[in-house]
């Protein structure tokens, strides 16, 4: 059985427990059970107003555990971040459970983003696998990992949606796509947690609620405006899904949408997640939003915005220091209910109890160093690399003959930027364990390695590079490994320029000028600018910063012990002023007349000349490379799909099937891709939307039929009449390696 219907089976028990014993009377969304309520309401029984408030109070241990003992040990304190030193955290776990009046365990919390000390790609490479049970391995790892420490909780994943690569934080999160977003996400609540409550679970938190990653001109932190439409239909998916799957806690995120800061938009926490999703898990501010409420004038002080927040719906306090401070006084002038904190602390009681942290608040600090990159975990990040990259382009260089190429020139900041290539949001990635491109080239062909960098970091200006061109020239073949430091992406790292920095295309542009083979590998936090930089190689491979076994990794794509299969998660554009420019757009009244989009809409376009339609003077109407593409080191071929029927009803399945060839002399895994578009709604519809991958691997030559399954309920979309349906009517759907290529097959919904 696998670990996903082991949970199903376990959350079904747990719901069909709960509401006979009268638990709660929904479905729980976290999979508590009367056992576990009961121990709720028995604790809850014991405890002051000024114990209840402290577990709602998290606080960052960076400065130092001591600081926080005698809170600890007062009950002041639910849940502490930022220490991963297992011998602190069972410290401090000993005060609770020793020294405290109560004995409620800690809930120790840390940002394991994309791996603990084995750093995976970042979340965007990750989702480039469309690959969701690889994901899933590899949060499993993160969490066998953390928990060996003591961190009981990770703040991931990330969740938004991100369709702005001047956004720091794209690096985070899926990318563009709300399906693939949710399938994401899905995989790695259920990597983190486990298939069940073990010592190795990890609590989830989804984030950021929401559209945080719609700050507008992608500048972090700022405003966004997302309607109720586009927050439905795009930005919510993902976070349902994820709460389904069984996602624990939830952070609310940073900007303000519309005029309201989410740590106090009362629609989004208590309307939709807990009203209409009935999450029963916990929720937490991110770091200081609360305060923060108070910056962009929501509330006046700390005092009314602790208010907001608890009234929105938030458990517990990041870093505000609010609910610590003011709840009591709040609650005795009457303005706040005691019983809207009693159900603050019972989703935290019930997350610290299904974790099993009462049981188990310690962790074996002698044996937590030997989980620690152990192979099978150096083993799954390596697989993931090789995965999360893209081959953009290909002109038959790649893969190198191991046997031809002789010598060998690495170059580049990235060939050997063991801190870099981890990415943003490694916190504990130790670069003394990364494996560089250089370094592993370096072991694999010993005395066949010249490296000259060229640039010493992406940022630098060069004016000559003989040096480099020299090493060149003695050379049989480039490897120029480019991109962009780890800290020119994630949080608060947002960018305006997208092309290669420094003196980068310069070297590059050296480099082809030699005529020896140029392959660049790009390694960066989002999708560059890097149309000017193609005709300058004869290869580029895309690899969103690779973590801990990137080198082994590339070098085994680049040497073709490994075929790329990475499928771009956004979409690259020719330049930064194309931004925000997605595959799922919105059909316009007076769309492009390229000639395909003119096939897909029909002749009424013909009624607009090509000078009044919705597209760039100076860049047209299209991106570099669009959303699900990727090259592989051979070619396959689809046949015309079809449809097991021509109308559904709305309780059918369509069933869509296609044959597919490797057409090439080499074996080789194909991400098919189906994309629907519903051709009227009562709101206007997506041109596309991916509804399903999965990936085929075939040896050369070998043919596979492919059949896809896509319920009409899938179609579903939130409409005019405020609710969430599929609408009947004509619909298209695409089978296909990317979201431009293929034919539409017409059907009806009824
Ligand atoms: C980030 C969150 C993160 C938190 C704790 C905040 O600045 O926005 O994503 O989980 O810090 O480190």
């Amino acid at each position: 059985m696998s670990n996903k219907t082991i949970r199903n089976l376990f959350l079904a028990a747990a719901c069909l427990a709960a509401a006979a014993c009268g638990g709660p009377k929904r479905p729980s969304t976290v999979g508590t059970t009367p056992e576990v309520e009961r121990r709720v309401e028995q604790i809850l029984a014991q405890m002051t107003l000024a114990e209840k408030i402290g577990q709602m109070n998290q606080v960052s241990a960076d400065g130092g555990v001591d600081n926080y003992a005698e809170a600890v040990r007062r009950g002041q304190i639910g849940s502490v971040l930022n220490v991963v030193d297992p011998e602190k955290i069972n410290e401090m776990q000993r005060i609770a459970m020793e020294e405290s009046r109560l004995a409620i365990p800690l809930l120790v919390g840390r940002d394991v983003i994309h791996g603990f000390h084995t750093v995976f790609p970042i979340p965007l490479g990750l989702a480039a696998t469309f690959d969701p049970a690889l994901v899933e391995e590899g949060a499993r790892v993160a969490a066998v990992e953390a928990t060996a420490q003591g961190v009981r909780w990770t703040f991931s994943p990330m969740l938004d949606i991100a369709r702005d690569p001047r956004w720091g934080r794209m690096a985070e999160g899926s990318g563009e796509d709300t399906w693939l977003d949710a399938r994401m996400g899905e995989a790695m609540v259920r990597g983190y947690q486990g298939a069940q409550w073990d010592t190795t679970a990890m609590a989830a938190c989804i984030k950021h609620f929401v559209g945080y990653g719609a700050a507008e001109g992608g500048r972090d932190y700022n405003s966004t405006f997302l309607t109720e439409n586009q927050l439905r239909n795009v930005y919510l998916p993902p976070f349902e899904a994820a709460v389904k799957a069984g996602a624990l806690t939830l952070m609310t995120s940073f900007n303000d949408n519309d005029g309201v800061p989410s740590t106090g938009n009362r629609f989004i926490v208590k309307d939709i997640l807990r009203d209409e999703w009935g999450f029963d898990g916990l929720v937490v501010t991110d770091w200081n939003s609360m305060g923060e409420m108070v910056s962009h004038g929501y509330g006046a002080d700390r005092r009314e915005v602790a208010r907001q927040a608890l009234d929105a719906g938030v458990d517990m306090d990041m870093m505000t220091f609010g609910f610590i401070t003011h709840l009591e006084e709040l609650v005795r002038a009457g303005e706040v209910r005691e019983s809207a904190i009693d159900d603050a602390v019972r989703n935290i009681l019930r997350v610290k109890i299904l974790l099993g942290l009462f049981e188990h608040p310690y962790v074996d600090a002698a044996a937590a160093e030997t989980v620690q990159y152990a192979p099978e975990h150096l083993d799954a990040a390596r697989r993931t690399a090789e995965e999360s990259a893209v081959l953009l382009k290909n002109d038959g260089v790649l893969p190198l003959d191991a046997g031809r190429v002789r010598t060998i020139l690495v170059t580049g900041p990235m060939a050997d930027a063991p801190h870099d290539q981890l990415g943003t949001w490694s916190f504990d990635g130790q670069k003394q364990h990364t494996v560089t491109p250089l370094a592993a080239l370096r072991e694999r062909f010993p005395g066949r390695v010249i490296y000259v960098p060229g640039l010493k970091d992406s940022r630098e200006q060069r004016a000559r590079f003989d040096d480099v061109v020299a090493a060149a020239r003695r050379a049989d073949v480039v490897l120029a490994f480019l991109g962009e430091e780890a800290i020119l992406s994630g949080e608060a790292h947002s960018l305006a320029d997208l092309n290669l920095k420094g003196s980068q295309s310069e070297l590059l542009a050296a480099l082809q000028a030699t005529g020896k083979p140029v392959v660049a590998t790009v390694m960066a936090g989002r999708p560059l600018t890097v149309e000017r930089d193609l005709p300058h190689c004869g290869a580029m491979l895309y690899s969103f910063h690779p973590g801990t076994m990137g080198g082994p990794a590339l070098a085994n794509l680049i040497f073709g012990d490994a075929t790329p299969s990475g499928k771009t998660p956004v979409t690259f554009l020719r330049t930064v002023g194309q931004v925000p420019m997605y595959y799922s757009h919105n059909m316009t009244g007076r769309p492009y007349r390229g000639e395909k989009l003119l096939d897909e809409i029909g002749p009424e376009a013909g009624q607009t000349s090509l000078g009044n339609t919705s597209y760039y003077l100076d860049y047209g109407a299209y991106p570099l490379f669009p959303f699900g593409y990727g090259l592989s080191y051979t070619t396959f071929a689809y046949t015309e799909p079809s449809l097991d029927k021509a109308v559904y009803g709305r309780d059918d399945v369509v069933r869509a099937a296609c044959t597919l060839t490797n057409t090439g002399a080499r074996p080789g895994t194909e991400v098919v891709q189906v994309y629907v578009r519903d051709l009227v709604g009562s709101f206007t519809r997506p041109v596309k939307e991916l509804k399903h991958f999965e990936r085929v691997a075939l040896q050369p030559g070998e043919s596979r039929r492919v059949e896809v399954e896509i319920p009409v309920s899938a179609l579903a979309f939130w409409g005019a009449d405020g609710t969430k349906k599929v609408e009947p009517g004509d619909f298209q759907l695409w089978l296909a390696g990317d979201s431009a290529s293929g034919e539409p097959l017409a059907f009806k919904v009824e």
